[in-house]
């Protein structure tokens, strides 16, 4: 059981106040002092043994602290969602608590597809708030491993394709979640971009797709956000696992980067006691398990870090400077969180979560298609107020969506589902029907739903469909194995649970018919030209139905983008063209043989058009895009440029709309995609307001990784700026050229 935060604080309460009876507050435990005089301190007091306590768990979720000098324990929780339910000392049981319920706020894929940084911020924020009153000192996440697969099971849990995006986003969740004394872990570094073999597979990559793709929103993190640990991934990078590995490690994270934080492995993620000493290892958490469900008889003495580790130092195998290094990081850790004194006590599924949950959530709803139905006609969304007969079909309609998925499972204290939602606004006038049945969430296993069960459940819908005016379809993925859901990959792309056959017959049935799709992934949709309109919702946590009911309503105005591209088939996507071993590899190795051309830099660079591009979201409103303007037709290596843009509202409905910027180099040495994001920025309009955007181009948004000289470079020679609603609806196009 977890001794109260209360007790613990004891000693240290006591010997400060001594302290400061005396005068004589010990300088690691005096706030006012700098931090690095104070770590000094600490370590300089403490013994060998105990640097070595510091640095592995002694529970699942929770590293010790120095009892001796008072200085507390580390408590940890996923992530990255909201603060998970209680987890037992050491094993994967759940404890049974009454209190540990939340918010859950929605997916990372939607706060990505909000585009919008500071809802990002209070995203952080929220968490960390829950946190605190939860008790903990750490978050593990948010996640930022790269969108690279649809068949990728945790994609929900990171913020899509594209670096740019994903870098801009990241920052303020952690500075959100930092500033209550909270540490966040951005995870998992690096390359884990499928759940696949994630134990060992070894990925093999070029260091321009490295540096250009998969590390720059991990570098934000940890540069711009200052995110205070960070988490190793499973796998393995170019033959050593991703937990010790001196390149990303010691190299680029500390060398180049210049890290201070703690390195934590995933759970169960350090393999070998020497290389972690010696290739950026901080601190061992889940040793012996699988990282989600195994137990192992091994006592947290036996890991990696603890004995053995101490073994290697008596013997002199490895300087003691590599303890004192990961000690070091580790106090200043605990002394940014667990031994802060004045720090707020946060709260706990408050009605400010829930609105920010359900304010994220408005924004993350992406309409993908809205048409008429029939040639004339009003746009069948948003649904008229006069509607009568409404009915709701599919599992995703009732679900309880943070259940399952893997650690980002979330036990929520309320919880309004699509059906909820919709029932809040319509009343009485919707019926509901299941239409298909997913079965239970269970780790690694699969129900068997017979197909009995799925013909009758699908002609009952069909049958009721034909007497409704109106049909919204609720379906999509859900954080089932082998779906959303980690440790496992989905086997294909299209919709489970024979939903493109009911989508069909529901809409032969009823060609008034809405499809919402709730998914962290992209799905095939072999039934798109026969519906009128397609809703993407992802998974928007507490306030699911609430977002949902909004934008159908309309009484929210939708706003998302797209954080990621929807081929048209999987072999579509640029990690699929090159065959098995480049997705999902031959079960020990694999090439990211796409290298750079990820997302929509493959869809457009090889002219084979997405479904649904990166970028693309409608709203309920149209965007007038006027003429560009820019500071300069030539520019000269240091020098910025500025493009300036008037957007204007020409519809009858208030909105928002996020104004892209893209980057072409149509001269250079080498392969540059077609295009790449370079700026954003979400604005909001009346009916028939102007506003002018403006953009910085920044010497460094022109450059490409040098793998021959391990540096960036822009060469000179002629750009194209390409602003735009999406990565294809491009509006305006201002060629400069670099001198
Ligand atoms: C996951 C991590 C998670 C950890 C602790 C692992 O299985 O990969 O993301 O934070 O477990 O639950």
């Amino acid at each position: 059981m977890k001794p109260s935060r209360l007790l613990l604080s004891i000693p240290l309460a006591f010997s400060g106040m001594l302290a400061w009876a005396t005068g004589n507050l010990p300088i690691y435990q005096d706030e006012t002092r700098p931090m690095d005089e104070r770590v000094e301190d600490a370590l300089s007091r403490m013994t060998t043994q105990e640097k070595i306590n510091l640095i592995h768990a002694q529970g699942k979720f929770s590293s010790a602290g120095v009892p001796r000098l008072g200085i507390p324990d580390l408590w940890m929780s996923d992530g990255p969602h909201g603060v998970r339910a209680e987890i037992n000392w050491n094993d994967w049981g759940y404890s049974n608590r009454t209190n540990d319920s939340i918010t859950a706020f929605p997916a990372l894929t939607a706060l990505a597809a909000t585009w919008n940084p500071s809802l990002s911020f209070e995203y952080g924020n929220a968490i960390g708030e829950e946190a605190l009153y939860r008790e903990k000192d750490v978050m593990l996440g948010p996640g930022v491993n790269i969108y690279r697969t649809p068949l990728n099971g945790r994609n929900f849990e990171y913020m899509g394709e594209d670096p740019h995006l994903a870098s801009v986003l990241v920052v303020p969740y952690i500075k959100g979640m930092q500033q209550n004394g909270v540490a966040a872990s951005v995870k998992h570094f690096a390359l884990n971009n499928q759940e696949l073999w994630r134990g060992h597979i070894d990925v093999n990559l070029s260091d321009r797709a490295l540096h250009e793709i998969y590390l720059p929103a991990f570098k934000s993190a940890v540069v711009d956000g200052d995110s205070w640990t960070i988490m190793g991934s499973y796998n393995k990078i170019r033959g050593q696992h991703a937990c010790h590995n001196d390149l990303l490690l010691n190299k680029i994270l500390k060398e180049d980067w210049g890290y201070k934080g703690v390195v934590m492995t995933d759970w169960g993620g350090a393999h070998d006691t020497r290389e972690a000493a010696l290739y950026g290892l901080d601190l061992e958490m889940g040793s012996y398990t699988n990282g989600l469900t195994s137990e192992s008889e091994f006592t947290t003495d036996d890991y990696y870090m603890a004995k053995p580790y101490l073994a290697l130092i008596e013997k002199g195998d490895v300087p003691m400077s590599t303890l004192d290094d990961k000690a070091r990081r580790m106090l200043r850790l605990n002394f940014l969180t667990a031994m802060k004194r004045n720090k707020p006590l946060g709260s706990v599924a408050s009605p400010e979560h829930y609105a920010i949950a359900e304010k994220i959530g408005d924004e993350a709803i992406v309409l993908l298609k809205n048409a008429s139905v029939g040639k004339k006609g009003p746009k069948l969304l948003p649904l008229s107020e006069n509607i009568k007969n409404i009915l709701v079909v599919g599992d995703n309609a009732t679900r309880d969506l943070m259940k399952g998925g893997g650690s980002s499972e979330l036990k929520v204290k309320d919880n309004v589902t699509p059906l909820k939602g919709l029932q809040a606004i319509y009343g009485d006038r919707i019926k509901y029907t299941q239409g298909y049945r997913a079965g239970k969430p269970m780790y690694s296993n699969v129900e068997k739903i017979p197909q009995a069960i799925q013909d009758s459940l699908r002609d009952e819908a069909v049958s009721m469909a034909r007497n409704a005016d109106v049909v919204i379809f609720i379906g999509g993925l859900n954080k089932n194995h082998l779906q959303d859901c980690e440790a496992g990959d989905r086997i294909d792309y299209s919709l489970p649970f024979g939903q493109p056959e009911l989508i069909e017959a529901l809409q032969a049935a009823n060609p008034n018919l809405i499809v919402v799709l709730l998914s962290g992934n992209a799905v095939a949709m072999p039934w798109e030209k026969k519906v009128p309109a397609i809703v993407q919702g992802w998974y928007l946590g507490s306030m699911a139905g609430k977002s949902i009911a909004n934008v159908i309503s309309g009484k929210v105005n939708p706003s998302g983008k797209l954080p990621f591209s929807f081929p048209v088939k999987l072999e579509d996507n640029g990690a699929h063209h090159f065959g098995a071993i480049s997705y999902p590899g031959d079960s020990i190795r694999q090439e990211y043989l796409e290298d750079i051309l990820v997302g929509y830099r493959w869809h457009d660079t090889k002219k084979i058009p997405a479904f649904y591009p990166f970028g693309h979201g409608l709203s309920y409103t149209t965007w007038q895009y006027g003429k560009p303007s820019a500071s300069a037709k030539t520019i000269s290596e240091n020098e910025c440029l500025t493009i300036s843009i008037p957007i204007r509202n020409n519809g009858q409905t208030a909105g928002k709309e996020v104004v892209q910027l893209y980057i072409g180099d149509d001269q250079a040495s080498v392969l540059r995609p077609l295009k790449e994001l370079k700026g954003f920025e979400k604005i909001a309009l009346k009916p028939g307001e102007e506003k002018t955007v403006s953009f910085t181009i920044k010497p460094d948004d022109l450059k490409f990784y040098d793998d021959t000289t391990g540096s960036w470079k822009a060469e000179p020679g002629k750009f194209n700026v390409y602003i735009g609603s999406s990565s294809t609806d491009i509006r305006a196009t201002v060629p400069f050229e670099l001198k």
